[in-house]
């Protein structure tokens, strides 16, 4: 079997890549270990930065976002006692997030591929890349009946997210690591109950991290920050609802809604990036490629601007055979992973308890944190990252 472009991993990269390249003329087939219903219910990220749902209107797969998805203008930051507010309308007019589950756009890509014919091979294994470095690589796995498959194609993208096989493929010594562990972990929790509040509550209190999200008027996301190797056991929903009170009711007059737990799951956090993002004929685009405390709200988004990159990228080399934007695939990425980077890293310290006898480095996070929110152009800064920067321009 042969195709253009061999996508590895069904998630919001690999789904995204083989829409714009079929808009774009350009055949590909998407390789997934998981299931249908798997990929489609895995509960993840949900705020979408302006550039993201851009991109997703104008590959006409942004429509029941549209309608549902929730725009806001604005997030709280709720410490020592108060709320304060980051308005995005006066700090960054114009520029707004999204909150729409991530889950939700993955069933609309997928809805998109397959009404357009695309292919998508759910339920595969063994998943294997061969001669990355020639111009005829291929990839083989075994489908969901048992069969070996061998899809010969030009390109391989690596889409299939920070576990995957096509990152360890490279040759050792081609790629550098940068990475940073953090002391612990998130605990995600989805619950059906209407939210308490109209905008995210980013709350740091001397217990730990907090975060106050939604889905919809019905359903709300909570986020604990929790010790690194507690399980799910250590957490059950009686526990879950009163440390998500302790740590959000910190304000006069707010009382947090309580509801049945649809759905939990404990996150490590970590920061990694390879480079180059690229070997051979392999491009590595999303969590494959580098990984971000999700703090920041900028693991998708970040997957969606690298395959725009790469569409560009392929759309240019297949149509008139210039591989100069191929080869600059990685670095015209990178400049916008590393401001993730840092944008992640950095609202990551400044919201999470660290070492609880720290009290010098708790003293600094709480200075910043006064003065992001008093002073305009730090506020600004953190509104400006977090809407998203505007994407380079193309070619
Ligand atoms: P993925 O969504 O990981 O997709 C990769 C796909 O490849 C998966 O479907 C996987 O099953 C498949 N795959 C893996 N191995 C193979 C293989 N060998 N062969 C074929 N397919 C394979 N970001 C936030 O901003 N906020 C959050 O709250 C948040 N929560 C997260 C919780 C978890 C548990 C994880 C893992 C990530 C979370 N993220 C969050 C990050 C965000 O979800 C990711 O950045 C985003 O999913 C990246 O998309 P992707 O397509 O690159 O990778
Ligand atoms: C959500 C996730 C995040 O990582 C974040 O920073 C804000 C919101 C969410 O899932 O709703």
């Amino acid at each position: 079997e042969r195709t253009q472009v061999a996508i590895v991993g069904a998630g919001p990269a690999g789904l995204l890549l083989s829409h714009l390249l079929h808009r774009r003329g350009i055949g590909s087939v998407v390789l997934e270990i998981r299931s249908r219903e798997y990929v489609e219910r895995r509960v993840r990220a949900g705020v979408l930065e302006q550039g993201t749902v851009d991109t997703l209107m104008e590959a006409g797969v942004g429509e029941r976002m549209a309608r549902e998805g929730l725009p806001h203008h604005g997030i709280e930051l709720r410490y020592g006692g108060r709320g304060h507010r980051i308005a995005f309308e006066r700090l960054v007019p114009g520029r707004r997030i999204t909150v729409y589950g991530q889950q939700e756009v993955v069933k609309d890509l997928i809805a998109a591929r397959l009404a357009d014919g695309g292919r998508i091979d759910f339920e595969v294994s063994d998943v294997a890349v061969h001669d990355i470095d020639t111009d005829a690589p291929s990839v083989t796995y075994v489908d969901a009946s048992g069969e070996r498959v061998r899809l010969e194609c030009d390109v391989i993208a690596g889409c299939d997210g920070f576990h995957g096989v096509t990152r360890p493929s490279i040759p050792e010594g081609v790629l550098t690591v940068y990475e940073r562990d953090y002391p612990f972990a998130w605990l995600g929790v989805l619950a059906r109950v209407r939210p308490s509040a109209e905008e995210l509550i980013y709350a740091r209190t001397e217990r730990g991290f907090a975060l106050h999200s939604m889905r919809s008027s019905e359903v709300s996301r909570f986020y604990l920050q929790v010790e690194p190797d507690e399980g799910l056991e250590a957490w059950p929903d009686e526990r879950i609802w009163a440390e998500l009170k302790t740590r959000l009711e910190t304000v006069p007059g707010f009382t947090l809604e309580t509801g049945p737990i649809m759905e939990k799951g404990i996150t490590p956090m970590r920061s990694f990036v390879v480079e180059p993002m690229q070997y051979g004929r392999l491009y590595l685009a999303g969590d494959a490629a580098h990984i971000v405390p999700p703090t920041g709200a900028k693991g998708l988004n970040l997957a969606v601007a690298d395959v725009r990159v790469l569409t560009e990228a392929l759309v240019a080399w297949f149509r008139t055979g210039s591989a100069e934007l191929l080869e600059g695939y990685s670095r015209a990425c990178l400049k916008r992973v590393w401001r993730a980077q840092h944008f992640s890293w950095w609202m990551t310290t400044l919201l999470h308890t660290f070492d609880s006898d720290d009290a010098y480095g708790r003293r600094l996070q709480l200075s910043y944190l006064d003065y992001v929110t008093s002073s305009e152009a730090a506020a600004t800064t953190l509104a400006e990252n977090y809407v998203g920067l505007p994407f380079e321009k193309g070619p």
